[in-house]
Parts: structure tokens; C-alpha cells; sequence
């Protein structure tokens, strides 16, 4: 959460930093910050999105060929100018941004309100800025050594970008937990959280480990670890385009990206499976393939969206290798002292591969003897790192904040994994072995038919934009979808949404059903097809409003429902890459018809960086 940007070389840094936060904001979008030097520091802030601040500054003179700048998720004290970064430290000459938190940040400020220290803000990056200065001054030593000191005391999550206007030629940055890039120019560097801001200038990148400070200068990048000492920036050639950051001619981000799953999922797949040879080729995995054929069982550890395809997974893997599988919340997991044996194996599922919970949580498993594999999308980023091995999603960048095309490119992997494992084991025969992958590679097909039926789903939004809360519910594979599609609906539209496997409904919320109320099936033909028009019955019963996605060969259905999406028929393991899909788009059919930011959905950030 939080994205940072900053250029030190012979460009004015301004515009570079402008853009790199834009390109950002998915990360937070509370308030928006940069801190120039020329010749002395100049800070402008303010709360709301980059272009609030754009438009706040528009004439001033915002020169300068070195600046960092900030967008900000708030943590520590509300969203609002004093609060926003950079943070500029008692003598006036050291700024900070920040994304993260320091955990021990009241004590510091405690040591710090007895030195007289005083404080512009509420927040605990204000702190750290000072404690650095006051070892600065005190130890009379550079501020490179003094963010050294500074952050062996503390603990939490940080990158920092730090400037020091005695110092106009010098970035100062660290590392621990959140992400950092370094792009390499000729003659200047470029930094951010992630590595659009520097697309169109530059294709080499170094990724910052944990606990590395960096000195960045226009032609220099020096990286030391805590105890001074030196080491080797590994440069890594970034593979993605500036279009692939870009809306394309789509009204958002996450319309882009729900229409750009056909492709998503072909690439997913592509260069793995061989449907023809009947072959996935996943070196990664197969790497570890006996340790996993051999597991006692596999916890797939993941939050919010990717928690979502890892409860789909869970499903297929015990259908297809027979290995018993838990699905944790990242953030439950780590904390609760939960049994982990040697040759465990865990998959954490990410897409931003930065999320602190799922990122501790493997690391935790990882010191216990656990196998770690990541499905992860994001290249290079923690998570895909801190894993033994894995496989990418390859579904491009995602920007909407709300997952959608990664969420599907998951569920491409996991089956190509849960296939591979139970075919080499022996727990699925080869012609379902078969059968399945001629089904896998039908789905970016299968996707790409849902999207036609785009206009119908938006009328059934317009229709249901107005509802208080709304029921999803199906059973099996589709229970996860169901949970998906009130996750969608919440975020991006603001109303109360509850995910329910349909059996589970006579056991509570079905006192909810009245009128008014939307209930959203997820009804495609499977081995429960019909417990699920049961179900759909008791609703009507009870005169609730039915939205089904079904199959067209099921004629039963659309006689009990109000409205009805239709979907391609597909094995039942495969089903959800198809069904999610309507989903996705009603949610955010809703969101725009309600006026709302749908890629920037209030209180959210996509990469969630602070536990
Ligand atoms: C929902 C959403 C979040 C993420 C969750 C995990 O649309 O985007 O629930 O799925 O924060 O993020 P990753 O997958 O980056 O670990």
C-alpha cells in the first residue's frame, strides 16, 4: 500500500514523478506528494488523488532533476494534507516518503517528544524522519549511515525514500517488507514501488531485498546491507510494455481487464499446455513433483480474491491427486500457531506478490521446512521470490483495484498444477487426464462468449443497481465463485453483499430473503445441479429476486428466475474460469451505474503491504 516514485538524473524529475504516481495510485489514493530539490527542498501535498494535486500546483515553478514522490494508503492518522507524505524532518532539509509501518513508532516519538521534538503530523513516518535526523546530528555522520542506525531500532515494514537538501545529487532509500525497484538509465536512475514508472525509459531493473539501503546517484547505485556492507545489485530485464499499463480505449481499468481474459488465460496457458501431445510442462513444479505427489497435504495460504481461487483449488486438487488440502487466510495463518511438518507443501497465491500477510505467513512456513511454491503474477516481486518455486500467471499487469483477470489466470495454473500432480500420481486415468486438458484449452474460447453477453448483464444491473444487500450463492466449484462475485459486489458497488454455499441458506440467511432482495445463483450444470434448483425453488417460495447463471441446455432454471446469464457448459473443475465471469461484470455495471470509481473503489489499495 502506498506507492512511491522518485528520479535522480539530467530530466526534470517532476513530470517522470506526475506520471509514475498515476500509474501508482492503484496502491492508495488518500493524498497525493512530492519533494524537489532546487536548490533548496520544496514540498507540495495535499490530500486526494494525484490529479488534485497536479491541478493544486498547476504554474508553480516545480523544477528540479532530483524528487521523490508518494500516494498515499493511510495507516497512521487520517487522510489529509499534514498527514500527507513527504514528510520534512524539524531542520527543514531532510524529506521522507514512506509506504509501510513502524510498528515501535510510539516509543521513538515518546524519545523523541523528551528531546523537544515536535510533530507536523500524526503519522509514524514523521517519526522516523526525525529519529534519523537526531542520530544525523548527534553521530555527525552521513545520512546514509544514519538511516542505517535508524533502522536496526526499528521494526515493521518499510521502503523509504529519503532527501537531503545538503546533498542535492543523493537518493537515499531502504528496504524491508514493501516492494522497491531501481531502474537503471544511462546517467540517471529511476525508482517506484513497482516498475511503471520507468516502462518507457528504461527496460533494466534491480528489485531491493530486504534490509538493503541504497545510495542513488545520477550515475551510481551503490547497495549495502545493515552492517555496511557492500553488495551486488543483480540487474533483471523487465518484459512489459508501456500499452500494457495503459486503459486502451476502455472507460476503466477493470472493464479492460475483465475483457482481456480470453488472452490472459490463452498466455496462462500457452507454452504449458500441449492439449494435442496431452503434456503440461511446468519446470517449476516439476522440480518438485515427488515432494508433492508424496505430501501429506497442501495449505494454500492467500487473501481476499486469490484466498477465493485457492478454495477452487482446493476443490480440484482432492478431486484430482488426493492429497488433502487446507485453505488459510494469510493473515490467521501466521499468527496462529498453526502445525506445519517438514515436506508440507504450501502454495501462496498472490497476484501483487507483495501482500505482507501471505508474504509472512511463507516465510514463517518456509523456517518451519515447508516446500513453498508461488502462483504469483507479479514478476519478481517478494512473494514470487521467498518461494522454492512456482509458476507466473502471466496475466499482465493489473490495475483496477478489484482482481479480475488475475483471479482467473490463478485458477489456469492451479488446475495445470492439480493435472499435472494427479496424472503423474495416478489418481485421474488418462482419459479424464485428457478430456480435461481439451477443456482447459477451450476456456479463453468459452470466455470470450460470456463477454458477449456484456449488454444484457448491464441491463440486469441498471435493474438491481438499487438493492441493499444481495445473496450469492452456488454449490461445489461454484461456491467459491459465489463468494467471488459478493466480494466483487462489495467493493466496487457499496452494497452489502453475502456469499453462501446455496445448501447453507436454510441455516441463516435465508431469513433475509424477501422482495427486494437480489439473490444471485451460480447454477451451471454440475454433480449438484439439481440440490441447487432446489434451492433456487425455496427462494421463489419465498419471493426473492433470482439471477442464475446457467447452462443453456438447463430448461428448469430459467422458469424460476427473474433474470437469466447464460454460460458455456464445461466440466465441472473448469467451470469457474466461465462462471466468474458475469461476476466480474455485474459488479461493475453496478459500480458505474452508481457513479462510483470503480478502479479507485473508496478505502481500498491493491497491494496490500501492511498486515
Ligand atoms: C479483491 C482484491 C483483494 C486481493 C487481496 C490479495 O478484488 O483485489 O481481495 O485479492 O488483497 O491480493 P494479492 O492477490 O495481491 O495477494
Amino acid at each position: 500500500m502506498c506507492g512511491i516514485v522518485g528520479y535522480i538524473g539530467p530530466r526534470q524529475a517532476y513530470p517522470i514523478i506526475i506520471t509514475g504516481l498515476k500509474r501508482q495510485e492503484y496502491r492508495g489514493y488518500d493524498s497525493t506528494g512530492i519533494a524537489l530539490i532546487n536548490p533548496t527542498l520544496k514540498v507540495y501535498k495535499k490530500k486526494g488523488k494525484v490529479a488534485e494535486l497536479e491541478s493544486a500546483i498547476l504554474g508553480e515553478d516545480v523544477k528540479g532533476n532530483i524528487g521523490i514522490g508518494h500516494t498515499r494508503w493511510a495507516t497512521h492518522g487520517e487522510p489529509s494534507d499534514r498527514n500527507a507524505h513527504p514528510h520534512v524532518s524539524a531542520s527543514g532539509k531532510l524529506a521522507i516518503i514512506h509506504n509501510g509501518i513502524i510498528e515501535n513508532y510510539a516509543q521513538l516519538k515518546t524519545e523523541l517528544l523528551k528531546k523537544g521534538y515536535q510533530f507536523n503530523s500524526d503519522t509514524d513516518t514523521e517519526v522516523l524522519l526525525n529519529f534519523i535526523e537526531e542520530i544525523k546530528n548527534n553521530t555527525n555522520c552521513s545520512l546514509e549511515e544514519a538511516v542505517r542506525i535508524a533502522l536496526k531500532r526499528v521494526s515493521g515494514a518499510y521502503v523509504i525514500l529519503l532527501l537531503d537538501q545538503d546533498h542535492p545529487d543523493t537518493i537515499v532509500a531502504a528496504r524491508k517488507g514493501s516492494p522497491l525497484v531501481i531502474g537503471i538509465g544511462k546517467g540517471e536512475h529511476f525508482l517506484g514501488s513497482d516498475a511503471t514508472p520507468m516502462l518507457e525509459y528504461t527496460k533494466e531493473v534491480v528489485y531491493v531485498n530486504d534490509y538493503e539501503v541504497a545510495i542513488i546517484k545520477a550515475d551510481e547505485l551503490i547497495l549495502k546491507n545493515l552492517g555496511n556492507e557492500r553488495q551486488t545489485p543483480y540487474i533483471t530485464k523487465l518484459d512489459m510494455e508501456l500499452a500494457a499499463i495503459e486503459k486502451g480505449g476502455y472507460d476503466h481499468f477493470m472493464l479492460k481487464e475483465i475483457f482481456e481474459q480470453p488472452q490472459t488465460i490463452y498466455d496462462c496457458l500457452r507454452g504449458r499446455l500441449d492439449a494435442e501431445a496431452g503434456t503440461i510442462t511446468m519446470s517449476g513444479i516439476q522440480k518438485y513433483a515427488d515432494q508433492i505427489k508424496n505430501a501429506n497435504r497442501i495449505v494454500m495460504v492467500a487473501c481476499g480474491t486469490s484466498w477465493h481461487a485457492g478454495l477452487v483449488a482446493e476443490y480440484i486438487f482432492e478431486e484430482l491427486t488426493r492429497i488433502s488440502v487446507e485453505v488459510e487466510y494469510a493473515s490467521e495463518f501466521r499468527y496462529r500457531n498453526p502445525v506445519i511438518n517438514k515436506g508440507d507443501v504450501i502454495i501462496a497465491i498472490s497476484q501483487s506478490g507483495e501482500t505482507a500477510d501471505t508474504l509472512v505467513a511463507i516465510e514463517n512456513a518456509k523456517a518451519k521446512g515447508a516446500i513453498i511454491l508461488g502462483v504469483v503474477n507479479v514478476v519478481g516481486s517478494s512473494i514470487a521470490r521467498v518461494s522454492d518455486a512456482g509458476a507466473y500467471t502471466h496475466a499482465g499487469p493489473e490495475i483496477g483495484v478489484a482482481s479480475t483477470k488475475a483471479f482467473t489466470a490463478q485458477l489456469a495454473v492451479l488446475t495445470m498444477i492439480a493435472l499435472k500432480i494427479g496424472y503423474e500420481k495416478g489418481t485421474i486415468d488418462r482419459d479424464r487426464y485428457l478430456r480435461l486438458l481439451q477443456e482447459l484449452d477451450a476456456v479463453p474460447g468459452k470466455v470470450a462468449e460470456v463477454l458477449q453477453s456484456h449488454e444484457r448483464i448491464k441491463e440486469i444491473a441498471e435493474k438491481y443497481k438499487d438493492a441493499k444487500d444481495c445473496l450469492y450463492l452456488g454449490r461445489g466449484y461454484n461456491f467459491p465463485v459465489a463468494l467471488e462475485g459478493a466480494l466483487k459486489l462489495k467493493e466496487i458497488s457499496y452494497i452489502h453483499a453475502e456469499g453462501y454455499p446455496a445448501a447453507e441458506m436454510k441455516h441463516g440467511p435465508i431469513a433475509l430473503v424477501e422482495e427486494t432482495l437480489p439473490v444471485i445463483f451460480v447454477a451451471t450444470k454440475d454433480s449438484y445441479h439439481e440440490k441447487v434448483v432446489s434451492n433456487m425453488q425455496e427462494i421463489k417460495a419465498r419471493k426473492g429476486k433470482i439471477i442464475a447463471v446457467i447452462n443453456e441446455s438447463d430448461q428448469l432454471s430459467p422458469t424460476l428466475a427473474n433474470d437469466v446469464i447464460l454460460v458455456p457448459e464445461a466440466d465441472e473443475i473448469i467451470a469457474p474460469m466461465i462462471s466468474v465471469i458475469p461476476m466480474q461484470l455485474l459488479a461493475y455495471y453496478i459500480g458505474v451505474a452508481k457513479g462510483y470509481d470503480v478502479d479507485k473503489p473508496r478505502n481500498l489499495a491493491k497491494s496490500v503491504t501492511v498486515e
